[in-house]
């Protein structure tokens, strides 16, 4: 396993970019740092309110000269999805990190607006596609890279694979077992995702990462389920 320090985010002048779900938790500390170091961030942000107040925090340690742009993104909706990255394509001529931070966990049982079970629907869908109408852009801006970021629970369902029966998927869960195996498969295909992505893109200077981020205190555990949640704990960044 590797591991790096914010420290060695590099000093750059004139790169881009996106952060999603870059309000909170470890997606502001990210793009917090990365500003520091003279990205050109964009948050990418369901919550027009939230994104607002994280530009203030970001500015607040970096000083207003940062570099920071919120543009709106639910992962939730492809249609929400397509829009961004069409605002994003005609408002930027170049994208070198793309961070597909966002998600949710152990929420309660929804499907996204295109009918997909929440986890697989937020976690993996939206940022597949997302990447995917954004890959162009990054391959115009090489060297550049995505970043995933998975979770050690894809391991709950590593030994079954990806449950590719739709109607199995967004069958709503008997218990917490069955809620928790949703996130898991959703970090999962996070993982083949960017497994897949970095062998298409072998021979290119477009990279590819996938990680696991640790056991972070943050607003991740936000469930109304008092046996996953953590709400009690405020988070500290
Ligand atoms: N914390 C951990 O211990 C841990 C461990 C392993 C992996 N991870 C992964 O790390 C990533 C970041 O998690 P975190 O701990 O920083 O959690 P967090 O504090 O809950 O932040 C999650 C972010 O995702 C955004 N988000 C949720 N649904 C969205 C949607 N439909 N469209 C756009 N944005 C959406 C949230 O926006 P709102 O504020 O508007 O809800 C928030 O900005 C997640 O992918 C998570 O699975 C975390």
């Amino acid at each position: 396993m590797l591991q790096y320090s914010v420290k060695e985010i590099p000093q750059v002048q004139g790169k881009t970019a996106i952060v999603t779900g870059a309000n909170t938790g470890i997606g502001l500390v990210t793009a917090r740092e990365l500003a520091k170091k003279g990205w050109h961030v964009v948050l990418a942000c369901r919550n027009q309110t939230k994104a607002k107040e994280a530009i203030k925090t970001i500015q607040s340690s970096t000083g207003k000269s940062a570099n920071v742009d919120f543009l709106p993104l639910d992962l939730a909706s492809l249609r929400s999805v397509r829009e961004f990255s069409s605002s994003f394509l005609q408002k930027y001529n170049s994208l070198h990190l793309l961070i597909n931070n966002a998600g949710v966990f152990a929420t309660k049982f929804q499907l996204t607006e295109d009918g997909h079970e929440i986890h697989f629907g937020v976690n993996h869908l939206g940022h597949f596609l997302l990447t995917n109408l954004l890959l162009n852009r990054l391959q115009e801006s090489q060297p550049s890279r995505v970043v995933v970021v998975s979770s050690v629970a894809h391991q709950h369902t590593f030994r079954e694979g990806i449950l590719f029966d739709d109607k199995k998927r967004n069958a709503p869960w008997k218990n917490i077992v069955e809620r928790l195996h949703a996130y898991g498969q959703s970090k999962l295909a996070n993982l083949l995702f960017a497994k897949e992505l970095a062998r298409r893109m072998e021979g290119t200077q477009v990279y590819v990462n996938a990680l696991h981020p640790g056991v972070i205190r943050s607003e991740l555990f936000r469930s109304e389920n008092p046996f996953l949640s953590l709400r009690s704990h405020k988070s500290r960044y």
